[in-house]
């Protein structure tokens, strides 16, 4: 998005808005960098799907700026108007870091990592909730669409419910909805169910998420009836499988410049010319399977020694949720396995894996997309992985191979990529060989088949598709 200015516009009013929509995120598309003072985009997936639609749409967006404590008034920064719900140093401890990333993040990923249950987690969740839903409550006109996004906000959609609001409320979940087995740990599991069911629609990204949201709704709470209509007390719930996507045209555009095909020439000769390079761009998060794939790597060049000097890994890692204990032990993780590769098998002028622990300028992340022979997702849980979409979209000439694990929402679309189980290192690492002695018109076969699913079914398409849903209900009393 490349939100480089910040622009305060006063309270944002209703005849500049328009657009009918109030969008509701954690975060805000833009978070104030004090390093640089200025507004910079925020990572991850949800902000990179939706700055699109309310670019186009002219909606608002009520978030979180990303620092703590108190924020301006509304304002505009890349033609969306943004309504900052402020959080103190202590919330971002307790709610961001604490229920949200120590709770149900892990609890939401097939507990791959040991779920923390604190009561001191939960109130602070309850308590940022409400904030969100009041500001909500005095931004929305009665006629708005609300769309409530993410595991941050669950209980939201039922607070506007208490709150009066009659308003059509959407929300969707942007990581996978776990099975009644793990969800069913949750001391709250019924408060955070009764808050989605505060909602008209609610969408996921798999319909194996739908199922399990279906399952855990019966078992909870009284809610009755199958996954997609469920009956709670006098209202009904549609659920719905809508996986997000990318704004695919703004990447094969992108892509297809000259600057950005120049970009990538002069990276892959940055890195001396490699035959193949291989590359995994993600947040450093523990559900990306970063470690694994290293290993994997590691054991390709133990096993195949002819590929030495000839290949070359580039990891791309965004620091993410720096406070969050898991995520350090994982960056040492990672860092620990890079310093083992390049130590025993680097040299003479050949470094096997270049590691980068930062975010990336889109014309940069786009070089790095068309420079890869060998793009690997390799997520051990994962809502969707926009960056298995975005690898497709940039490779307009129909080559490299997309490595994708089973377990990325994205694997339930894109099933011409090369499907893999991230924790079968072993496999990995055969599959690995295999991608880079690959034959280009195979390749191409394949790339063409995933290139049209990415470019018919967009962010657009995605948001269009949730929207309707949202703004068909019936029975919102207007
Ligand atoms: P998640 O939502 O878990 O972060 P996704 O793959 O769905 O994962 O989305 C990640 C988004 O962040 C993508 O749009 C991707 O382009 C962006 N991204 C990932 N790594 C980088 C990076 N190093 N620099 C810039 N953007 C990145
Ligand atoms: C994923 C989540 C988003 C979150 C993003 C970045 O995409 O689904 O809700 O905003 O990661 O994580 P962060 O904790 O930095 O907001």
């Amino acid at each position: 998005m490349g939100a480089t200015e910040m622009s305060f516009e006063g309270n944002v009013t209703r005849s500049t808005r328009g657009g009918g929509l109030v969008v509701v995120a954690n975060r805000l598309p833009v978070r104030w960098d004090d390093d640089s003072g200025q507004w910079v985009t925020s990572p991850g997936g949800l902000v990179s799907a939706l700055s699109p639609v309310l670019q186009s749409r002219r909606g608002v967006w009520v978030g979180w700026p990303g620092v703590a404590g108190g924020s301006p008034d509304a304002f505009e920064v890349d033609g969306i108007s943004q309504v900052p719900v402020p959080l103190t140093e202590s919330e971002i401890d307790l709610f961001y870091e604490g229920f949200c990333n120590g709770t149900v993040w892990p609890l939401y990923h097939d507990a791959i990592r040991p779920v923390e249950l604190h009561r001191h987690w939960w109130r602070p969740y309850v308590e940022v909730n409400r904030r969100f839903a009041e500001v909500v409550a005095a931004t929305a006109e009665p006629s708005d669409s609300i769309w409530v996004q993410d595991y941050q906000l669950q209980l939201v959609p039922g607070m506007l419910r208490s709150m009066g609001l009659s308003n059509r409320i959407g929300f969707f979940l942007h990581i996978p909805f776990p099975p009644v087995e793990i969800f069913g740990r949750l001391p709250w599991r019924e408060e955070i169910l009764e808050g989605l069911l505060g909602a008209d629609v609610v969408g996921f990204q798999t319909h194996r998420s739908l199922v399990n949201f279906g399952r855990c709704a019966r078992s909870f709470t009284a809610a009755t009836g199958p996954a997609e209509t469920l009956s709670f007390g006098t209202r009904t719930i549609t659920t719905e499988t809508v996986p997000i996507s990318i704004d695919s045209a703004k990447y094969v555009e992108e892509a297809s410049a000259a600057v950005a095909r120049a970009a990538a020439t002069e990276l892959r000769s940055e890195l001396g010319n490699p035959e193949s390079i291989i590359l995994g761009v993600d947040r450093l998060d523990y559900t990306k399977g970063i470690d694994q794939r290293l290993r994997a790597f590691e054991t390709l060049l133990a096993d195949r020694p002819d590929l030495r000097g000839r290949v070359v890994m580039i990891q791309v890692a965004v620091p993410s949720r720096q406070n969050v204990g898991e995520y350090q032990v994982i960056r040492e993780e990672i860092e620990r396995i890079v310093g083992r590769i390049n130590g025993a098998y680097g040299g003479s002028g050949w470094v096997p894996v270049h590691y980068y622990y930062r975010s990336l300028e889109r014309t940069e992340l786009i070089a790095h997309y068309l420079a890869a022979d060998v793009m690997l997702v390799t997520p051990l849980r994962d809502g969707m992985n926009l960056v298995a979409k975005e690898y497709v979209a940039a490779r307009t000439d129909d080559t490299g191979t997309l490595v994708l694990s089973e377990f990325a929402g994205a694997a339930e679309e894109l099933k011409g990529a090369t499907i893999v189980n991230p924790y079968d290192v072993d496999e990995l690492a055969d599959v690995l060989g295999a991608s880079i002695d690959a034959d280009a018109s195979e390749q191409r076969s394949a790339m063409r088949m995933l290139r049209r699913r990415v470019e018919r079914w967009d962010v657009h398409r995605w948001a269009s598709h949730c929207l309707e849903s949202i703004e068909g209900v019936g029975d919102a009393v207007l």
